[in-house]
Formats: structure tokens, C-alpha cells, sequence
């Protein structure tokens, strides 16, 4: 019976050997962590991630061939193949911080292989990974002396959160990268007979390593990119009276664009966007490329203005002061139907209003409390300003402003004539991700604002150096 063992049971690990699982019967999946709490919530009813549809797969599978334990060394012992999913966060201290990726944690996982198989095993890259990382550790690998014909090949998940099991279930492509030899060809054959059983063969693309891996970093970045574009233009449509959404859907129409990643937002979240654009970057300036870098980079400085910009527009637009007012926040996971906080647009425009005094009032349906606390967390520790509640009611009860950071389909259904009636006037909405019905709110009396969309107040003067030239009167010689 083929074994499979996957280190690190998180975002990517378990939903994906869950559906490993569920679609080869045959073989055993172990999925295996150091995170004792976070193993046993895999075996609980409380799955310690939420994803649609996975509690039903794990539900299934768990005791039959799919496994949560905190055993590694058992584990690797026993498997033939080796799936890599540990994290690679964003590197905070010494070379390369705050661009490379932390790849301890891949290093780790390399030694306790090198040091505990006793067989030859296929050892695949699930996390994003640097490109050339598969050589480090290949060559971890081979310094353990044991002589053993280790293949490692590079299998990087696309899945999105939230949409994870139906992505799982019909992925666009299956990408797998192995090295060209005998030994590689081999390892690549095994590892495509394990997806083939659910995913047809012509969406399994095989490459070289170091294709792979690039390929994974190339994909997040243009999907990135894409966000980045709409929303520098949802602040020319909101300077010019423009809508965003309109010009999204013209330009979607274009079968060459194509409609999808063209939502404006407050900006986009998320643990892989940001990571992997930043270790483009550095992966780009290792190898002298500063133009390519540059590039690349402004994908991120646009993102980190998006969230900036909205936060400075609440104040701006409650007469330049939230101080002393409360502020309710509806949503904190970076997108709907996770709850998952790495990198939420909520956690920047949260910080920026307490630090203008306000009093901010969180309501996400998923996100527990204390997360959401350790998130917003500055240096000076708790912020006594910071309230998390459990229903939007509450977060905007007595509030000056209602701002909607995260899409939970939820909030499009709440009953805002309850909600107006509970908020000081003039009780202002900004919907950070445009699914509210403004002209319906205005009706009730709000001033509702969206990202992109025509002012409820007076569309904004051009800039003051901008005048001279744009004048009425200069237009009009
Ligand atoms: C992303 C990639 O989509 C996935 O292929 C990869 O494996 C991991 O990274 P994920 O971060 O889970 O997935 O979610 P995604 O749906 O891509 O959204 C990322 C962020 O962009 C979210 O904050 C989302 O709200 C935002 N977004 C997405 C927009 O603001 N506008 C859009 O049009 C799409
Ligand atoms: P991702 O979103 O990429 O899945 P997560 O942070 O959700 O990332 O999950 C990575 C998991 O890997 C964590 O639960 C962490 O405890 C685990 N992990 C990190 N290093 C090791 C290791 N050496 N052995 C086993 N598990 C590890």
C-alpha cells in the first residue's frame, strides 16, 4: 500500500491530503505537525481551519486512510512519498528581510528526512518555495551519507481559501517539476498516476524544477498585479465620478483581458500575494534585474496606498476627526468564507483608525476574538480602544460610521433601516469591497461611499498643481 506523508497541517496541507484521500482509497495519508493543538483540532469536530466542505471530506476519510498525528519521524520513516507544506514566511531579521523567504522551516523539515529515512523517497515542494530551493534541499539530503536516491520535485498548489475543495476537486492544472534524469522522470510518472485518478491528464503539466517553482511565484504575482491595476484606477473613478465596477466589466468583456481579478477593493490579503511578489523581488535583485524588481514591487506599494487610502478617506469624510467616535468594522478575515487573517486589508485600516483615537468595534463571522486582537496588537501591547463583538447590530449600534472590509455574502443581507436607526447622524457606510446597494442606502438617509464609485459628496478637485494646466479656462482656449 503507498503511503504519503505531508508535513505541516495547515491552510495547504490538509485541505489537499484530505482530497488525496478521499480520491485514492488506497493509499494512507498521514499528515503530520509539530503544532500539537493544531493536530488535535484536526481530530476534533472543531477544525482549526474553516474551509466549505472540508469538515464533510475529513469527516470521511479521518481513521480510514487519512491520519493527524504529531509522530514526524514515524512518518517519514514510513513513506514513500514526502509532501513539504511547512510555512515560508516573509523573512524579518538579517539578509534579505522583509523580501526572502524564512526557509528554516524547510531546512528543518530536510534534516529530520535526511536523518530518520531508511528508503529512497519522493520528497515534493508544496509550499511556494524560492526557485533553487529543491537544491538546498537536495543537498541536505546527500550530506547525511546514507546514499539513498532521494528524488525532490516541485508541486505548487494553486488553491484559493475559501473556494479550496472546489478548486482541489477540478484544478485548472496540476503543475508538477522534476529534474530530467532517469531517477526525476520516474518520481515525476509516480506523483502524476496519484492525480490522475481525479484530475484528467492533458491539466497535468510537467516542467522542469526550477520552472515549477518560478512558475508558482509568476502566477500569485500577475493574479496580484491585476488587483493592483483595477484599484489604482478606482482612484481615478473616484476623483473623475467614474465606477470602477463599469469600467471592470467593459474592459473584462475583452476576451484578451477576460472579467476575473478585476474587483477593486480595499486592497488585497492574504499569506501568499505579498510573500511571493517580495521574493520576486529579492529573487530579481539577487540576479542585478533592479528594473524587473522595481516593477514587481510597485504591485505591492499600490496595494499598501489601497489600504492606506481608505482608512485616510473614513477620516477625511467624518470631518477630518474620528477621535471619541466609535467606528463598527464589518469583517476581519482577508477574504469571505476563511478565517484566515495573514495580511487582511482589516488589520491596516483597523490600526489606522485606532491610531486616530477612534473607537473601532470588529465583527467577523469566523475570526475568534483573540486572533483578531493578536492581529491589531501594536508594540505598547493591547489597544483599550478595541472592541470585537458578535453580531454587526452590535458593532454598529451607536456607531458614526459602518466600514465593510471583508465580502461575507452575510452582510449584504443584514437590515440596514434597523442599523441607520441605531447610529448617530449623519451616519456614514464605506463598503470597502462594493457588494453594498449605495443608491438603496442613501435612500434610508446614509452617506454610503464605495471604493471606486462616484462620491456621494462632490467628486474630488484635481490636484492644486494640476490646476494651471486643466483649468476651465485653459481647457476652454
Ligand atoms: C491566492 C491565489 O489565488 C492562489 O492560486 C494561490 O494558491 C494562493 O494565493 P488566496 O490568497 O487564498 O489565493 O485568495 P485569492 O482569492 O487569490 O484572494 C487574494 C486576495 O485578493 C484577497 O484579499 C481577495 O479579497 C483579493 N481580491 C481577489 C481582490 O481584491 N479582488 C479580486 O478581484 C480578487
Ligand atoms: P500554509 O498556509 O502554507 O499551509 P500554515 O502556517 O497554515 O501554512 O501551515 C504550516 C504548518 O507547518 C504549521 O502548522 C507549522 O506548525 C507546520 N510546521 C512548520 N515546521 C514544521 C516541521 N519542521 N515539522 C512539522 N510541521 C512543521
Amino acid at each position: 500500500m503507498t503511503k504519503i506523508c505531508c508535513i505541516g497541517a495547515g491552510y495547504v496541507g490538509g485541505p489537499t491530503m484530505a482530497m488525496i484521500a478521499l480520491k485514492a482509497p488506497d493509499i494512507t495519508v498521514s499528515v503530520v505537525d509539530v503544532n500539537a493543538a493544531r493536530i488535535a483540532a484536526w481530530n476534533s469536530d472543531d477544525l482549526p481551519i474553516y474551509e466549505p466542505g472540508l469538515a464533510e471530506i475529513v469527516k470521511e476519510c479521518r481513521g480510514r486512510n487519512l491520519l493527524f498525528t504529531t509522530e514526524v519521524k514515524d512518518a517519514i520513516r514510513e513513506a514513500d512519498f514526502i509532501f513539504v507544506s511547512v510555512n515560508t514566511p516573509t523573512k524579518t531579521y538579517g539578509i534579505g528581510a522583509g523580501r526572502a523567504a524564512d526557509l528554516r522551516f524547510v531546512e528543518s523539515v530536510a534534516r529530520s528526512i535526511a536523518e530518520v529515512a531508511e528508503s529512497p523517497k519522493i520528497i515534493i515542494e508544496k509550499s511556494t518555495m524560492p526557485v533553487k530551493t529543491a537544491e538546498t534541499i537536495k543537498d541536505i539530503l546527500a550530506a547525511s551519507g546514507r546514499r539513498l536516491a532521494h528524488q525532490v520535485l516541485s508541486n505548487p498548489e494553486f488553491l484559493a481559501e475559501g473556494t479550496a475543495i472546489a478548486d482541489l476537486l477540478e484544478p485548472d492544472r496540476v503543475l508538477i517539476g522534476g529534474e530530467h534524469t532517469p531517477g526525476g522522470d520516474q518520481a515525476v510518472a509516480a506523483l502524476v498516476d496519484i492525480y490522475a485518478r481525479w484530475v484528467p491528464r492533458e491539466r497535468i503539466i510537467t516542467t522542469s524544477l526550477w520552472s515549477a517553482e518560478l512558475s508558482k511565484l509568476v502566477a500569485n504575482a500577475f493574479l496580484a498585479q491585476r488587483i493592483s491595476s483595477i484599484n489604482t484606477i478606482s482612484a481615478l473613478c473616484e476623483a473623475t465620478g467614474a465606477d470602477v465596477d463599469e469600467v471592470a466589466n467593459a474592459i473584462g468583456k475583452d476576451s484578451r483581458i477576460g472579467p476575473k481579478f478585476l474587483k477593486s477593493s480595499v486592497g488585497f490579503g492574504g499569506s501568499c500575494f505579498q510573500k511571493d511578489i517580495l521574493n520576486l523581488v529579492y529573487l530579481c535583485e539577487y540576479y542585478g534585474l533592479s528594473e524587473v524588481a522595481a516593477y514587481w514591487n510597485g504591485v505591492v506599494h499600490m496595494n499598501n496606498w489601497q489600504k492606506q487610502r481608505f482608512a485616510a478617506r473614513i477620516v477625511r469624510t467624518l470631518f477630518n476627526t474620528v477621535a471619541g467616535k466609535k467606528i463598527a468594522v464589518l469583517g476581519f478575515a482577508f477574504k469571505k468564507d476563511t478565517n484566515d487573517t495573514r495580511e487582511s486589508p482589516a488589520i491596516c485600516v483597523v490600526r489606522d483608525l485606532l491610531a486616530e483615537r477612534a473607537r473601532v468595534s470588529v465583527y467577523d463571522p469566523q475570526v475568534p476574538e483573540s486572533q483578531i486582537r493578536s492581529e491589531v496588537r501594536g508594540p505598547d501591547g493591547e489597544n483599550e480602544l478595541l472592541t470585537v463583538v458578535s453580531n454587526a447590530y452590535e458593532a454598529a449600534d451607536g456607531a458614526h460610521a459602518l466600514v465593510l472590509v471583508t465580502e461575507w455574502d452575510a452582510f449584504k443581507h443584514l437590515d440596514f433601516e434597523r442599523i441607520y436607526a441605531t447610529m448617530p447622524k449623519p451616519a456614514f457606510i464605506f463598503d470597502g469591497r462594493n457588494i453594498l446597494p449605495l443608491d438603496e442606502l442613501r435612500q434610508i438617509g446614509f452617506r454610503a461611499e464605495g471604493i471606486g464609485k462616484p462620491a456621494y459628496s462632490a467628486p474630488l478637485l484635481p490636484h492644486p498643481s494640476l490646476k494651471t494646466v486643466y483649468s476651465p479656462a485653459a481647457l476652454t482656449v
